[in-house]
Formats: structure tokens, C-alpha cells, sequence
């Protein structure tokens, strides 16, 4: 049985180990959506992960949700993130795009001429979004035309063509955490009545449109996808999820993906009745440390092990895994904030 420092094959690339950096928001590229020099050293830090999945990035302006978030949709995005993939790759890395559309948890002051997000359904999100000038109730989203859909799912392909153009060695689909493709999957936030609700085959259509349009972009041996079924977060809920995930699995099997990202939620468990409907690799994430990871892999529960906050204050994760150093601890409240601080000051171990 494998472990967490053996390569991993998995279509046209070869990953040095099966630590995966999780993709997270950190919020340092510029008011349009490019990535810096800082983001650059960054991810060039942590290319010692076998693969390195960015945080999630919006695919069209109407997409973003979030203060310095990154895009991928025009050309300065594109040479910014080019010099990201470049760090990595110069360090023997990889690295994939997280691709998202933030749907009804964006707020009018990101939106183009301050304008309401969209969604499946006119339900507004129960909670907050966390803008510069603080916390912001979530509105009531206009709900999308039948006919607008198809070309948001097209978005997704443009910003994977986009992402190959900018280095990226793959592209993953943001489908988890309450964003617009979980909108879609959650009975509970899609009342839509058209072609794109009500049933599960319905709920799952902007899902698979989006990556048919990756698939197409990229090639389904460089696309992945991220879900979290029964997530407590941005209002999700997922009262069928029985019913949608496998389903779900099933048809990213037949469309020969690369991998499936999923994570441990309580009242869920993605690696029991998602996993078996799937024949690429599954990546499992959320809380693992060295010895529940390694006991996963073992178990040949998992083909990867994805880990968030342990990269973000130990750029050199992979290494003290191996050897046993001990970890940093890092600081939430500079998860957000802008510059180098709680970003890239954080050393490598002696
Ligand atoms: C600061 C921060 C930002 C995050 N941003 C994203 C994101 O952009 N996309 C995503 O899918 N998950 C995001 N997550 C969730 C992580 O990918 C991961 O699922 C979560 O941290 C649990 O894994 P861990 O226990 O190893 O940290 C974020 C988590 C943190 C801590």
C-alpha cells in the first residue's frame, strides 16, 4: 500500500508525492484580479507538495465574491498567474486551477455596476459575507434565465483554456462550499422548476455543462473537482445528498476526470458512498494530519491526501512530514490581510 512520500501517476503527470496543498483564499492578488510577485514567491514556497490546487479563482467578473481574490478571465490575469506557475514548475511542482463563480454569496459591491449575484433561485443566503469594510448581509440574488445558464457553464471552459494558457498543469471544478455549482446541486437553494432543477438529473446539469466545457478546454486527464456534501457553510444544506453525489460520481466516471477532491462532513461521508462510484483518483481532505493520513493511504482509502492550513505556516510541509519536524501553527487573522505578513514570512525548519 502506498504512502504519503510515494509518486502518484495520474494521466500525462507524475506527482513526487500524494501531499496535496488544498486551494485557499488568501486574498493578496490586486483589485482586478492579477496575481502579484507575492503571490509568486508564495506558491513557489510550497512546490514541494506533489500537487498544489490554487485558491479559488473567479471566471468572470460576475463570478467574484471576495476583496483580492484572483481571476482568470483576462489577459493581465493571465501573465500574473503565469509567473505563480512558472515559481512552481521551477521547483519541480505542479499545480492546478480552482475555478469557481461565487453565486448568490457575492454581494453587489462586487458586482459589475453594483449589480445583484446571481443564483439558481431568488433565496438569499442566511449569514454574512466579510467585505474590506466588514461583515455584509447576503441578499436576495436574481435568479438566472434558463437561457443565461449555458453560457456561464461556457465561462468555466474559457478560464480553463485561459489557466493552460497561464502554465497551469490542470484545472479543478469548485463544486463544494456553497459557491454557484453547490447552489445548483442543493435542493435547498435550487427551486428552479425548468431543466435546471427539481429533479437530481436536473440539479446536476449546470454541474456537468461546466465540466463538459472544462473537458473540452483541457482534456478530462487535466480536470478535477472539489466537493463537500452537508458542508456547514454559506447556508448549504444538501437535504438529498444521497441521491446527488453518487449520482454525481457516476457521471464524472463516465467522462474519464482525473481525480475527485472530497472532504469528511459531519453527517456525510464522501469517502464511503461517493468514492466507490468513481474510477480516477479520489483525493480525500479536511483535518488529516501525518498519522490519520498515512492510516488513510494504507487503508487504500485514498489515492492523495489534501492538507489546508498545515501548508499555510509550513512551506516546507512535505518535509517535515517526513522527518518528523515539528509544525508551525499559523495565524488566522492574517488568513486575509494584504501583504507578506502571515503570508510569505513564514521560514522553512532548520
Ligand atoms: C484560509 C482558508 C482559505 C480557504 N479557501 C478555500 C478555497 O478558496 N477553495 C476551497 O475549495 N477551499 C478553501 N478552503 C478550505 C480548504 O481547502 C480545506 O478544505 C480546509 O482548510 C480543511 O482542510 P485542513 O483541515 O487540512 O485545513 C480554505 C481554507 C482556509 C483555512
Amino acid at each position: 500500500m502506498p504512502d504519503l512520500f510515494d509518486q502518484l501517476a495520474f494521466g500525462p503527470l507524475t506527482l513526487s508525492n500524494r501531499i496535496i496543498m488544498a486551494p485557499m483564499t488568501r486574498s493578496r492578488a490586486d483589485d482586478h484580479g492579477a496575481p502579484g510577485e507575492l503571490m509568486a514567491e508564495y506558491y513557489g514556497q510550497r512546490a514541494s507538495a506533489g500537487l498544489i490546487i490554487s485558491e479559488a479563482t473567479f471566471i468572470s467578473p460576475e463570478a467574484k465574491g471576495y476583496s483580492r481574490t484572483p481571476g482568470l478571465h483576462d489577459s493581465a490575469q493571465i501573465s500574473g498567474w503565469r509567473a505563480v506557475t512558472s515559481a512552481v514548475h521551477a521547483k519541480g511542482g505542479r499545480i492546478f486551477a480552482q475555478l469557481y463563480h461565487t453565486g448568490r454569496v457575492s454581494v453587489p459591491a462586487f458586482q459589475p455596476g453594483g449589480a445583484l449575484p446571481v443564483a439558481p433561485s431568488a433565496i438569499a443566503a442566511k449569514g454574512k459575507n466579510f467585505t474590506d469594510g466588514g461583515p455584509v448581509d447576503f441578499v436576495v440574488p436574481r435568479a438566472l434565465e434558463a437561457d443565461e445558464i449555458p453560457a456561464i457553464a461556457a465561462q468555466f471552459g474559457a478560464a480553463a483554456k485561459n489557466a493552460l494558457e497561464a502554465g497551469f498543469d490542470g484545472v479543478e471544478l469548485h463544486a463544494a462550499s456553497g459557491y454557484l455549482v453547490h447552489q445548483f446541486l442543493d435542493a435547498s437553494i435550487n427551486r428552479r422548476t425548468d431543466r435546471y432543477g427539481a429533479s437530481v438529473a436536473n440539479r446536476l446539469r449546470f454541474a456537468l455543462e461546466a465540466i463538459d466545457s472544462m473537458i473540452s478546454a483541457a482534456g478530462a486527464v487535466r480536470v478535477g473537482i472539489k466537493i463537500s456534501p452537508r458542508i456547514k457553510f454559506n447556508d448549504a444544506a444538501d437535504p438529498d445528498a444521497e441521491a446527488v453525489y453518487p449520482a454525481l460520481a457516476r457521471e464524472l466516471s463516465a467522462r474519464g476526470i482525473a481525480y475527485l477532491h472530497g472532504g469528511r462532513q459531519a453527517g456525510y461521508d464522501v469517502h464511503a458512498h461517493v468514492r466507490p462510484a468513481f474510477k480516477g483518483a479520489y483525493f480525500a481532505g479536511s483535518g488529516y494530519d501525518a498519522m490519520t493520513a498515512a492510516a488513510l493511504l494504507a487503508a487504500g482509502g485514498a489515492d492523495a491526501i489534501v492538507f489546508g492550513k498545515p501548508f499555510i505556516a509550513n512551506p516546507d510541509f512535505p518535509r517535515r512530514l517526513r522527518s518528523g519536524l515539528a509544525l508551525a501553527a499559523d495565524d488566522p487573522k492574517t488568513h486575509y490581510s494584504k501583504g507578506p505578513a502571515g503570508y510569505t514570512d513564514y521560514p522553512e525548519a532548520i
